[in-house]
């Protein structure tokens, strides 16, 4: 996305005072995440999209904790208590935000409403340098909505909400989305005017229109590409309905730039995911954070993948779950494989399963195919892992590092008690607790010696 040139300063106001009733949670609706982000920073994103020079979020109820959530973000934040429309919610925020210059575009937002396309937004603000411009659309079922009402030649003439429509305008199939653009002064005196002489005793935002077509100012009303841009969420089904709607234009973008997805259905990406050509991904995976996946990746099912690079040709197996990672070419992991943190991993490096890895690096050609936890460690090319090895990081106290040289060979069942150093080509033998440093080139090895007791009987039980 980058920033839509436009002559004007734009003020993007947000309105995310309501209660959301229907969410039936005690999180503030616009807390509730979409694609793994709050509903509001969809909405933010859009406003830096746009290159608003200011951002007012209007709060009520929940507003600690959504001014909270938001802490550093450069918004300002108004709060609205109790909350007496729309109206007096934009009112509010152009209030606690004097015009700066005398030229500035006023484009307001809901934070219920996260997927409105900068490009449908910019149209909007394009039409607002002289007019008020509404974002329109038309649906099957309009109840509940604001109604567009136009006269004989098709001119906007007004909005009328759901409730205080008669039968022939409860007819009307093109809604208010709530979306609007207009020149802040005009919008600001417009404001000042409204009455709540309606049903329900509100400020309607939505009577600044007529107010509009009195004063002589044109009105533009757009449409968005899609219908899911103007989408609002007032339910959890609705939300849930609205994520696999991002899903798919995802799975569908991903597909569209070569990569294969075993079904376009079942994958999850919550943050951004950049796939070179060529990479096939099964089902049920989940991509949070960055992801970055280059040429000739496969990834198996259900596998949780997180702020990590994948180098080419590698292939990750079902089950595996990486975070904070990096992934070099031609690896083998997983399945059921777990790198956390810190863990990175030269080329033609193998990972089997059960083995956990933190902190530590794996240089090229090195093993640990089963059963293994390496962490705070510098392994060199060529290691063989056994299974059942693990490092001994942690004396209760601190984090100590495992040094394991070229060419090493840790047999099976070996514990490295840190601070620890292998050298380069030394052997541990199976079993090995080893405590002080490994020579090169040799075989250590800590282990009782084998003995047989011949006659011995086993214990039975007395009859
Ligand atoms: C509003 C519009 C309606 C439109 C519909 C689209 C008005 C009067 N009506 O309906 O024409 O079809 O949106 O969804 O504008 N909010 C505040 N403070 C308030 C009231 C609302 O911040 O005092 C916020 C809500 O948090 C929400 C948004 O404004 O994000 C819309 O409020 P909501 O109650 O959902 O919309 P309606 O008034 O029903
Ligand atoms: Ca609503």
């Amino acid at each position: 996305m980058s920033a839509a040139p436009h002559a004007r300063p734009l003020h993007v106001v947000v309105l995310a005072a309501g209660r959301g009733t229907r969410m039936a949670s005690a999180r503030p609706k616009v807390l509730h995440a979409l694609a793994g982000r709050p509903l509001l920073a969809h909405v933010l994103d859009a406003a830096t999209a746009l290159g608003a020079a200011r951002v007012t979020v209007v709060v009520g109820h929940g507003a600690d904790a959504v001014e909270q959530a938001f802490a550093g973000h450069a918004v300002h934040f108004v709060r609205q208590e109790p909350q007496r429309g729309t109206g007096e919610a934009v009112r509010i925020a152009l209030d606690a935000q004097p015009a700066t210059t005398a030229d500035e575009t006023v484009l307001v937002l809901y934070g219920d409403v996260p997927l409105t396309q900068p490009s449908t937004l910019a149209a909007l603000v394009a039409h607002a340098h002289d007019a008020l411009a509404l974002l329109t659309v038309e649906i099957a079922d309009p109840t509940g909505y604001g109604r567009i009402v136009r006269d004989a030649g098709g001119a906007v003439r007004a909005i009328v909400e759901h409730k205080d429509a008669d039968a022939a305008t409860r007819a009307i199939r093109e809604i208010n989305t709530g979306l609007l653009a207009a020149p802040r002064p005009w919008l600001h005196a417009a404001l000042a005017r409204l009455e709540p002489d309606n049903a329900q005793r509100e400020y309607y935002l939505t009577d600044v229109v007529r107010q509009a077509a009195d004063d002589g100012l044109s009105i533009r009303a757009s449409q968005p590409a899609h219908a899911w841009e103007v989408t609002g969420v007032n339910s959890r089904a609705q939300l849930a309905a609205l994520e696999r709607t991002l899903q798919h234009t995802i799975a569908q973008a991903l597909l569209d730039a070569g990569v294969s997805l075993a079904d376009p259905a079942r994958i999850d990406v919550r943050g951004t995911l950049a796939c070179a050509q060529d990479v096939s991904i099964d089902v049920g995976c989940v991509f949070e954070g960055s992801v970055e996946i280059e040429a000739d990746v496969t990834i198996g099912p259900y596998c949780v993948l997180k702020d990590c690079r994948i180098a080419r040709g590698t292939r990750i197996a079902a089950y595996t779950h990486v975070d904070g990672a990096t992934i070099g070419a031609d690896n083998r992991v997983g399945p059921f494989a777990r790198l956390r943190p810190g863990t990175v991993l030269g080329a033609d490096v193998h990972v089997g399963n059960f083995v956990e890895i933190k902190a530590a690096q794996f240089d090229a050609g090195s093993k640990a195919n089963h059963l293994a936890y390496v962490g705070d460690a510098t392994v060199g090319a060529r290691v063989n892992i056994g299974a059942g090895t693990i490092t001994c990081n942690y004396d209760g106290a601190h984090k100590h590092r495992t040094v394991i040289e070229d060419d090493a060979f840790i047999g099976s069942d070996s514990q490295l008690v840190a601070p620890v150093r292998v050298g380069r080509g030394a052997t541990l033998g199976a079993g090995t607790t080893l405590t002080k440093d490994a020579p090169p080139d040799a075989l250590t090895v800590s282990r009782a010696k084998q003995i047989t007791v011949t006659g011995w009987k086993r214990p039975t039980k007395e009859k």
